[in-house]
């Protein structure tokens, strides 16, 4: 079942005083990107939530929740790649109309992608897949980023 859209603010509104409450006592990247996407996909029931991690030249997967994915993206390639390389959120209503989008699950639909900043560099981003067209909008860019950028500090 979808999430109702008319929830969707009132719930990240929650669900900020939280992720701040986790992070907050642990300096660890790994364990907070852990929690958060443990968080965030049990809330919202989302396809797939996790992150990849910039390692040298590549984003290579981290924490998530969801099924099996691929583990390496180059910078430019597919949504994730893309947001790295732009430096700027990617909302994707319906993935198989982004140019070289990477599908590693057939039953995504739709996904947003959040870039972590750290001194001035993207050190990660935030990927979120739906099994629904259009599920993202700007109240999830909103908030996704926010919580990003909690994640990052
Ligand atoms: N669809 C992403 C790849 C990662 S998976 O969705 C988990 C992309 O195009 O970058």
């Amino acid at each position: 079942m979808e999430f109702p859209k008319q929830k969707k603010e009132e719930t990240y509104r929650s669900l900020l005083p939280q992720i701040e409450a986790l992070v907050e006592g642990e300096a660890d990247l790994t364990a907070n990107m852990a929690n958060v996407c443990a968080l965030l996909h049990t809330t919202f029931g989302f396809w797939w939530t996790g992150f990849y991690r910039v390692v040298g030249a590549c984003l290579v997967l981290g924490p998530f929740q969801g099924p099996v994915a691929c583990t390496r993206i180059g910078r430019g390639r597919g949504v994730c790649g893309t947001a790295w390389a732009e430096g700027a959120t990617q909302v994707v209503p319906d993935v198989e109309l982004f140019p070289g989008h990477i599908a590693c699950s057939a039953a995504s639909r739709s996904e947003i992608v959040v870039p972590l900043w750290r001194d001035g560099e993207v050190i990660a981003v935030l990927d979120i897949d739906s099994d629904r067209l259009a599920t993202f909008d700007n109240v999830d860019r909103t908030w996704l980023e926010q919580i990003a950028a909690l994640l990052a500090r």
